[in-house]
């Protein structure tokens, strides 16, 4: 497959399963975050189906398309491994759904960012809340979640918070 085939795939995948969790992350209080703002894309598809959600994004420094930057108060800029453990305060109560995109194109490094995440991702997240994530997480107080037809297994991992660690 072509890397462009491979691309095209990816984005619809993504656009797919973060369609198909609005009505289930809906069920449950609390903010959305965006883990790599990057060009701001995907942030901007979360602003449109959750209208009635704060969203807050996450990047080393805001670099997105100027049509969807978010304001002062919703990009939390920094490492997200410094900052993630510390955002509570800025985003009220622990979060809903988490849409994870900030993996590399290197295994090793994938790794590694697995390892620091989960656990600080974890204690972001409120119990019935979802997490989206291209890079597998290890998340003992997680059930993983079918996904819908068509995505490619082990493309996208999807995992529910069932009770506190
Ligand atoms: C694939 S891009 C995100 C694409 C974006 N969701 C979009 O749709 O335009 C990954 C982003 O994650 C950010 N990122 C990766 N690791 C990070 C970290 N540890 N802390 C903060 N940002 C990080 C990168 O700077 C990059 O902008």
């Amino acid at each position: 497959m072509s890397r462009l085939d491979s691309f095209i795939r990816r984005m619809t995948s993504q656009k797919i399963l973060l369609e198909y969790l609005v009505s289930k992350v809906n069920e449950t209080e609390g903010p959305v975050l965006e883990l790599g703002l990057g060009n701001g894309r995907t942030y901007d598809h979360l602003r449109e189906i959750y209208p009635n959600k704060e969203i807050y994004a996450f990047d080393f420094v805001m670099e997105c398309h100027p049509s969807c930057a978010p304001d002062a108060d919703h990009m939390i800029s920094g490492d997200i491994r410094d900052t993630l453990a510390f955002c509570e305060p800025r985003i009220g109560s622990k979060a809903a759904f988490a849409h994870v995109d900030i993996g590399s194109a290197d295994p090793t490094f994938d790794l590694s960012i697995a390892h620091w995440l989960a656990p600080l991702l974890d204690k972001c997240m409120t119990v019935g809340g979802y997490i989206l994530t291209a890079l597998p997480l290890d998340l003992p107080n997680y059930a993983e979640e079918e996904k819908p037809e068509g995505i490619h297994p082990g493309r996208y991992h999807i995992y529910r918070k069932i009770s506190e660690a």
